[in-house]
């Protein structure tokens, strides 16, 4: 019997083989809702939606400025109709489709509300494990590192589309928890990006 169980594996391990060969294979690819590659530099708008919900209306993401602050601007969940659209750099900038699991940059258009930000996206707290950690606006791109560790987002595979994730693989000695990107209403009602348990399914538009 432990005989059989034996050959049994080894003739797992074995078929696998190949499998493990080609898992070195690139990581798919992101499509848009046409089933088009996604691609770098290429301006897009995003349809949110809550996961499971079936639902029929996705909203958009925007820019709003804060009475408090004004610069950087917020990102806010908006109707699909006022979204504005986002592109994404990668970290190595020679590759142009957007893979799954791959650490990317995202940004707006510049916006001359605050000309003297950014419009990329990054986190407002690095320590993940701290408090809630919005997604606010004014990070920079590549330059990957301990500095930049806030800067970097990667799209996943999620339900019927995709979600993004915090989870930057551009620095081994910076620590960090991986966290899904999905809705937080800050204390003045404004629908945020944070990052959360329940991650927003996202579908992306060509703009
Ligand atoms: C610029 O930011 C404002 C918010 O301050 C937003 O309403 C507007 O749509 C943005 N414009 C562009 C072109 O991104
Ligand atoms: C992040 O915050 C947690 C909880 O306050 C703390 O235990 C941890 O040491 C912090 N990590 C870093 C890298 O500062």
């Amino acid at each position: 019997m432990k005989n059989t169980l034996l050959a049994f594996l080894l003739l797992i391990v074995l078929s696998s083989q190949p499998l493990l060969g080609s898992s070195q294979a690139s990581p798919e690819q992101v499509l848009d809702i046409k089933g088009k590659n996604l691609r770098a530099n290429t301006y897009y708008n995003v349809l949110l939606s809550m996961p499971y919900t079936n639902c029929k209306s996705p909203e958009g993401l925007g820019l709003s400025s804060n009475i408090d602050q004004p610069c950087p601007l917020d990102i806010i969940v908006v109707s699909r109709y006022q979204s504005l659209p986002i592109r994404f750099t990668l970290l190595n900038p020679k590759k142009g489709i957007i893979r799954v699991s791959s650490d990317l940059n995202i940004m707006f258009d510049s916006n001359s509300s605050c000309p003297y930000h950014t419009t990329v996206w990054k986190l407002d707290r690095f320590n993940v494990s701290k408090e809630k950690s919005l997604i606010i606006t004014d990070g920079f791109i590549g330059a990957p590192g301990p500095h930049s560790i806030g800067n970097w987002f990667k799209i996943e595979k999620y339900v019927e589309g995709y979600k993004f994730v915090y989870c930057p693989s551009v620095c081994s000695s910076c620590k960090h928890e991986c966290k899904d990107v999905g809705l937080f209403v800050d204390e003045n009602g404004n629908r945020r990006l944070a990052l959360t348990d329940v991650p927003y399914q996202v579908k992306f538009v060509k703009a």
